[in-house]
């Protein structure tokens, strides 16, 4: 047995973050125990774990839960803590843990240093420092730090942390993040400097709709104190005041949009260090900012992660440019040897066009990067921006050598979880490009995109794509982070939430940009979500207040309307981009009524309050809740479903909505399913949802029996389709579905990003449909899955190999060549799967590996209980699994298919050639083509009974996969 990923809040060996909530995961592995029999948890004052220094022991548990441990102790400030747990299984097995640390930040200390800002004019970009001298050995030392703006710190000329972009972006007039750093092995006894680097960033830089500068004031600013413990005991402290100094740096600009200007030849080389004569520089000045309460951080740190070494490409304008080959958000850095005042200018892009440098899609964001040398060989690299891009134009370097050349991922760290993988290259080309979507958008806050002039913290984008990036990486503290700076805002706007989070100051100006329906219900779906796939309790405990604000507002909302229960007024974002806009000249909203997406969505929220209220003991708001919920689903029925079943509202999304959110009674479901499929059927079964339909199609045609058109939309790769932006190259998910036109042209550049992770959300349905992992909201965090695979042809294998917060599922299914399929699934020690074996009789299913603990027979699958262990299953389903054509299928898939151009043949006789050339016939299917069409003449000839027996004959043809 071993006992692996210790988190403290869902941090590694947490340094000064939020822990007042305090609570401790890990998981066990390589055991052939199945249930723990006892975990013991002790926190001790060092490492050394004697009996003076243990401040808290559990004693031995049954029921210590790993997926949130929550020890009931009061932590002091600035002090750090050591743990390790114990676990017995009940076969003997039994492990200790390694030793895990968290140490707590200042929490209610005051702070001796004040905020300060260089007395220089307030565009320059400083350096600040303070030297000061150390007798007497060092012990340990923090920094406490923040920054109105961007900060870089360092001590005696190293940088003190692997962290960028600090302090992150907050909603820095309602609560401010400051950073603890470990700084002990940088100082020294004797003289010693501390400094730091300032550039404007999300506070005072140009930045959100409209790109207006100094949202929350317009000085770059300090505050700071270095704490130094010393061998005997006793603490020196080195604080932000006016006896700071501050110069003139080499960054002339920078901005989150428009990148940076450095000039090497104001760089003081040694400007943190001792032997830099910082007397001729100029004094600093108190100053008062408008920024919240002091708070420990939430964010997880920003840090490098991936790297790629560029290709160079000459256009044909002769432009160098360096393509890295994958869409990313971070920077370029580089090594440069050139002679002084050389210029270097580089500009990022997402994408060539006709072999072109192209980046008009970014807007107003400029997106450069100008270096000037003073004629040293430099490691050059940008400090106070971030770029979204996968090409980079690069001017000013001769003979550049793509070696000298290395582009950084960079975004908040996450414990990656999940792999996804199937037998389609292309397929498993989109999980990764979602997978990149998560990497590129999740800095610090949840944005929208990484490249253009938005980069924000768009709710919608947020929500839809939250269970696809919990399938990918522990978004526990990432969303919690965001969760908090939801509930600043939403406090200045009496509960109801914005569209972007943190609001921009346009939107603070005139008080709009919030109330929409979709992207509001982040404020629900985020906390449900993480509870449902990590199981910390204290997600819905700490946001609940947050959810229950959200729905409140929604109900006042309704009952200023008249308490129809309908939610029918304000503005809503609804399917956004959605391709069925009856009037084609809107490329924006969708055709789904805003109201009726506002009402699913009222229905849903207000279910998530209610599960949340049950799950954390709050009886009587669930109860209302209940209540209101049935009261939005009677009213919902009434207003959009008639007596027989037919939604009004005719569009794809809006039955995807009301099967989704389970707005049906029983007896409709069936038609309204019926009714989706005659609508992608309409389509050549192609979608034309947006932002709100498309997370959830897939998932909604699988819970009704309809992968083969869940698996249809997945597997097309024309345009409107996932794998067409593949084909298109894509390395990232697109915006739109045709962000990149058939002719490999841009499609507009008003809103047109290549890294949108929205519809992305797809990788959930992968994850819970086709491979089959599900959570469940009883036993969350894993602790029980569900586990549904469901196969379909169209591919021939998948899998997902999850590290849950409860230990490692897998979960795979192959099809082999006499059509049986073989499973094989791993459930982890401790947990329990319900594991749904579709289409089977038991009497075929051949198990082996452990057993389960109970089997039936039920609805047609064949259910196995089980607790930890490896089982597979081999049986020939009692489904065909491989798609046929039918009356459906559109005539260019019979065209496609040389039994089935036989079979047409012999009905209508005539030459079928050049049919194959008529693009409309993609969207035709048998079923509507009946028509007086040219196109279609001699199919139109046929009656009834011809076009039956047409059918049958096609059911027998497989498609050709
Ligand atoms: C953003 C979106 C967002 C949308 C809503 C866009 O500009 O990029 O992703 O959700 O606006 O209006």
């Amino acid at each position: 047995m071993k006992i692996v990923r210790l988190r403290t809040n869902h941090f590694k060996n947490p340094l000064g973050c939020n822990v007042s909530d305090l609570s401790l995961s890990w998981v066990v592995e390589e055991t052939n125990a199945k249930k723990q029999e006892s975990a013991q948890v002790i926190i001790s004052n060092n490492d050394k774990f004697n009996l003076e220094s243990i401040i808290y022991d559990s004693g031995k548990c049954k029921d210590a839960d790993s997926r949130s441990f929550r020890p009931n102790i009061k932590l002091e400030p600035c002090t750090r803590y050591y743990w390790k747990v114990k676990v017995i299984g009940d076969n003997g097995d039994l492990a200790e843990s390694d030793i895990a640390t968290f140490e707590t930040g200042k929490v209610n200390e005051s702070w001796n240093g004040i905020w300060i800002t260089p007395d220089l004019n307030k565009d320059v970009h400083p350096y600040m420092r303070k030297d000061f001298e150390v007798d007497g050995s060092i012990k340990s030392a923090r920094v406490y730090a923040t920054a109105a703006g961007i900060y870089e710190m360092e001590i005696n000329g190293e940088k003190i942390s692997e962290e960028y972009l600090l302090p992150g972006y907050s909603v820095y007039d309602c609560w401010m993040q400051y950073q603890t750093f470990d700084v002990t092995k940088y100082l020294k006894r004797g003289k010693n400097v501390i400094g730091a680097m300032l550039g404007k960033g999300w506070f005072s830089g140009r930045f959100g709709l409209g790109g207006l500068e100094n949202t929350y004031g317009d000085r770059m600013a300090l505050i700071c104190e270095l704490i130094i413990t010393k061998e005997d005991g006793s603490k020196m402290i080195i604080a932000t005041d006016e006896s700071w100094k501050s110069h003139a740096g080499p960054i002339s600009k920078s901005g989150i949009y428009d990148g940076e200007h450095y000039n090497a030849n104001n760089e003081i080389n040694d400007w943190s260090k001792e032997t830099c004569d910082d007397s001729n520089w100029t004094g600093v000045k108190p100053i008062e900012l408008k920024v919240g309460a002091m708070e420990e951080r939430l964010s997880p740190p920003i840090i490098k992660h991936e790297y790629f070494k560029p290709k160079k490409i000459i256009t044909p304008k002769g432009e160098l440019v360096l393509d890295f080959g994958q869409n990313m958000a971070g920077w370029v850095e580089f090594e440069v040897n050139l002679p002084k005042d050389a210029r270097v200018f580089m500009q990022y892009g997402e994408l060539l066009q006709k072999g072109y440098f192209y980046r008009d899609n970014l807007r107003s964001a400029k997106a450069e990067y100008e270096y000037i040398s003073n004629g040293k060989k430099s490691h050059v690299r940008p400090h106070f921006t971030y770029y979204g891009f996968r090409y980079v134009k690069v001017d000013g370097i001769e003979n550049l050598n793509p070696d000298d050349f290395k582009a950084y991922a960079i975004h908040s760290h996450m414990d990656e979880l999940g792999e996804i993988k199937t037998s389609d290259e292309r397929v498993n080309r989109l999980i990764l490009n979602a997978k990149w979507g998560q990497k590129g958008n999740f800095v610090d806050i949840p944005t929208d995109c990484p490249q253009r002039d938005e980069r924000m913290g768009w709710t919608g984008d947020t929500q839809v794509f939250s269970g696809t990036a919990s399938f990918f990486t522990d978004t526990t503290a990432f969303y919690n982070k965001y969760m908090k700076e939801l509930r600043e805002e939403q406090k200045l706007i009496n509960g109801s939430v914005p569209v972007i989070i943190p609001r921009v100051r346009n939107q603070r100006e005139v008080g709009t940009g919030h109330g929409s329906s979709a992207w509001g219900d982040v404020a629900t779906i985020l906390p449900w979500t993480t509870y449902l796939y990590f199981g910390d309790k204290s997600m819905l405990e700490k946001h609940y207040a947050a959810m229950k604000a959200w729905v409140d507002y929604i109900i006042r909302e309704d009952e200023a309307d008249g308490g129809k229960r309908l939610w029918q007024t304000g503005d809503h974002i609804a399917d956004w981009l959605a391709l069925d806009n009856p009037d084609k000249s809107d490329i924006f909203n969708g055709g789904t009524d805003q109201y009726y997406v506002a009402t699913v969505y009222y229905y849903y929220s207000v279910k998530l309050a209610a599960d949340t209220a049950e799950a954390i003991g709050k009886k009587d708001d669930a109860e209302y809740y209940r209540k209101i919920q049935k009261e939005v689903k009677e009213a919902f029925c009434n207003e959009y479903i008639t007596p027989n079943g037919k939604i009004s509202i005719d569009t794809q999304t809006a039955h995807v909505l009301a099967l989704f959110m389970d707005l049906l009674p029983k007896e409709h479901i069936n038609r309204v399913a019926e009714a989706l499929k005659t609508k992608l059927v309409d389509k050549g079964i192609h979608l034309d949802t947006g932002f709100v339909g498309t997370p959830y199609i897939c998932r909604v045609l699988s819970s009704v029996e309809a992968n083969n058109f869940a698996y249809k939309l997945l597997i097309n790769d024309d345009f409107p389709s996932w794998l067409y932006s593949i084909n298109k190259g894509a390395t990232t998910i697109w915006e739109r579905w045709n962000s990149i036109n058939t002719d490999g042209s841009v499609s507009s550049t008003g809103m047109n990003s290549m890294n949108h992770y929205a519809y992305g959300s797809v990788v959930e349905w992968i994850a819970r449909d086709v491979c089959g992992l599900n959570p469940v909201f009883d036993k969350p965090g894993f602790k029980k899955a569900l586990i549904k695979p469901q196969p379909f042809a169209y591919l021939k294998n998948a899998n997902i190999k999850y590290k849950s917060a409860s230990g490692t599922y897998v979960s795979s299914w192959e099809l082999s060549e006499d059509e049986k399929v073989k499973y094989a699934f791993d459930v982890p020690f401790n947990c329990e799967a319900e594991i749904i074996l579709p289409d089977a009789k038991l009497t075929d299913v051949v198990l082996k590996g452990d057993k389960p603990i109970n089997i039936e027979e039920r609805d047609g699958n064949v259910i196995l209980k089980v607790e930890a262990g490896k089982f597979e299953a081999v049986y020939k389903p009692t489904q065909d699994y491989y798609p046929c054509l039918n009356i459906n299928s559109s005539l260019k898939d019979v065209l496609e298919n040389e039994e089935g151009i036989e079979i047409l043949r012999k009905y209508i006789g005539a030459s079928l050639d050049g049919f194959q050339n008529i693009p409309e016939l993609r969207d035709m299917s048998f079923n509507k083509p009946l028509t007086a069409n040219p196109i279609f003449g001699p199919l139109s000839l046929l009656n009834q009974e011809q076009i039956d027996a047409l059918a049958i004959e096609l059911s027998k043809c497989r498609v050709k996969i």
